[in-house]
């Protein structure tokens, strides 16, 4: 057996750091910007050190690191990431290997960031990167060549190494023409795959599923607006323009199989859809926003599956889920782990035995100075003349994420994706007001309201079972049965639509098991542990 740990997008983001030309006392974010996106960032370090501790404690010296290892790529943020990294080798011999993930650098030239960071007195100061040039996000080539060492480089005692391009590991040997949408234009770019045989018998495949393609009929690569942002593309991108990874997938699959190796596959992007199979609904109610336009279609399933790569690890959408594709042209599990800093936070430890995986999910909801931060969003709330936000007295790092969420969902989801109409009636509404709407009658629906539903709703699609510690069990119960009624009703009416809500609840819920389980890799049979 080899164990073996994944960690994904532990978006590192140094408060100590103080950006250049300012006179601030570091670099701590504001609440506001917190509160409004999907991850959190002053928290990032206590919990990368969390997860790093976990890998510690298990056992497991080789970390597998999904992509987005810091905040957006920028200089002193790469820094710090590496000083930790290093100091788990030295005291534990714990050896990370990267993948790229869309916050790690961006096109050649890198791009500006323009982001919020707080005074001792709580007010909030623009840290633009065209004054503050150490805040912007590297490009490829710069990035890269500080993250070598995280497996983008053979090392001695390497048994194996490759990248798509064959055994030269010098980034100039490693660049291919990426084409514009029309094909047009093309663009020397790095592809930062790989293969390594770090101990005897496991095979890590880093797939850099990360593609900054350039727009028709631009010229000048030094522009960041001349490229394509990479969030959205995935693996759509990947078969699009980076279509020479899939025969070295086939190729390596192969050879993994002859030789009898362990092999693990990993990619910043997932490559089955991680919401239960929902999307697909959920572009029907709230269009193509949010995680739906990222979901990989049926034929990137099949692209994959043709491979014969059977075991898959993604990170980005910062979920944590179980999904498996049985095709025409061969199955796969996609394994999507959740973030560290995001809500359901956790990491897996991954023991590999011929043909079955056992994988499990540790939570790091308790993470030792989780509240650093919090004393100065308190002050930040009382500058502005703000209640302080319940977040910023939880208890523990789990609950502070789970309050996080309510902002989120409150303040972005609902605010940006939800229809007018269904926001309204979310609003001013409780669950019986619903069942009532959708022509159900439960006897033993608890009261509450329609808000903390929503709520709950997002916890289990984010989360699967790691957003139980959250969700009381007469109310998760009470939730199994409304889904086994979810109707199905003709047209777009508002009952139509919180059917669909429902039904995408009922795919959350149903998901395979997602939190400890073992995984057979010749018929994908999930067995909860
Ligand atoms: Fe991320
Ligand atoms: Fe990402």
């Amino acid at each position: 057996m080899i164990r073996i740990a994944v960690i994904a997008d532990p978006h590192v983001h140094d408060c100590a750091w103080i950006p250049e030309g300012t006179s601030l006392p570091g670099a701590v974010r504001t609440f506001a910007e917190t509160a409004a996106s999907t991850r959190v960032f002053n928290e990032s370090i206590p919990a990368f050190r969390t997860a790093l501790d976990r890998a510690a404690e298990a056992g497991a010296k080789i970390v597998l690191l999904v992509g987005d290892l810091t905040d957006d790529g920028q200089r002193p943020n790469i820094l710090a990431a590496l000083s930790i990294v290093e100091e788990y080798r030295e005291r534990y011999g714990i050896r990370v290997l990267m993948t790229p993930g869309n916050h790690d650098f961006y096109a050649l030239a890198g791009r500006p960031q323009d982001k919020s960071f707080l005074e001792s007195d709580g007010a909030s100061v623009m840290v633009r990167s065209a004054e503050s040039p150490d805040a912007a996000t590297l490009g490829t080539g710069e990035a890269l060549a500080m993250l070598a060492s995280l497996g983008f480089e053979p090392e001695a005692g390497d048994l194996h190494w490759e990248s798509p391009f064959g055994s030269d590991p010098d980034w100039s040997a490693r660049t291919y023409t990426v084409l514009s949408p029309d094909g047009g234009t093309g663009c020397r770019m790095i592809d930062a795959s790989y293969l390594v045989e770090p101990v005897e018998g496991l095979w890590v495949l880093a797939i850099d599923a990360n593609v900054c393609a350039p727009r028709d009929g631009v010229s000048d690569f030094g522009d960041p607006a001349a490229f394509h942002d990479p969030t959205d593309g995935g693996w759509r991108a990947v078969i699009q323009h980076r279509a020479h990874l899939l025969p070295w997938m086939t190729d390596v699959a192969a050879r993994a199989k002859a030789k009898g190796k362990h092999l693990v596959a990993f990619s910043h992007y997932p490559a089955l859809d991680p919401l239960g199979g929902a999307s697909a609904e959920e572009v029907a109610l709230f269009g193509a926003t949010g995680l739906a336009r990222r979901a990989p279609t049926l034929a990137i399933a099949e692209a994959f599956a043709a491979t014969g790569v059977t075991l898959h690890f993604s990170g980005h959408l910062h979920v944590n889920d179980t999904a498996r594709h049985e095709g025409k042209a061969g199955r796969f599990a996609n394994i999507a782990v959740s973030s560290p800093i995001g809500y359901g936070p956790g990491m897996k430890i991954v023991d590999l035995d011929a043909g079955r995986v056992e994988i499990r999910t540790e939570t790091l909801r308790q993470v030792p100075g989780h509240d650093a931060a919090f004393a100065a969003y308190r002050t930040e709330a009382r500058r502005a003349g703000q209640a302080e936000p319940p977040a910023s007295t939880a208890p523990d790092h789990g609950v502070f994420l789970s309050r996080h969420l309510v902002n989120l969902v409150h303040g972005r989801y609902l605010a940006r994706e939800w229809p007018a109409d269904m926001v309204a009636f979310v609003q001013k509404s409780t669950v019986a007001d619903l069942l009532a709407t959708l022509g159900l009658s439960m006897n033993d629906a608890p009261a509450f309201s329609l808000s903390e539903f929503v709520e709950d709703w997002y916890r289990l699609r984010k989360a699967g079972e790691l957003s139980h510690e959250d969700i009381a069990p007469e109310r998760l119960a009470f939730y199994r049965r409304l889904v086994s009624q979810a109707p199905d009703i003709e047209g777009d009416s508002l009952a139509a639509r919180f059917a669909i809500v429902l039904r995408m609840m009922r795919a959350y819920i149903e998901r395979p098991a997602n939190r400890n389980f073992a995984l057979r890799l010749s018929d994908l049979a999930v067995t909860p542990l």
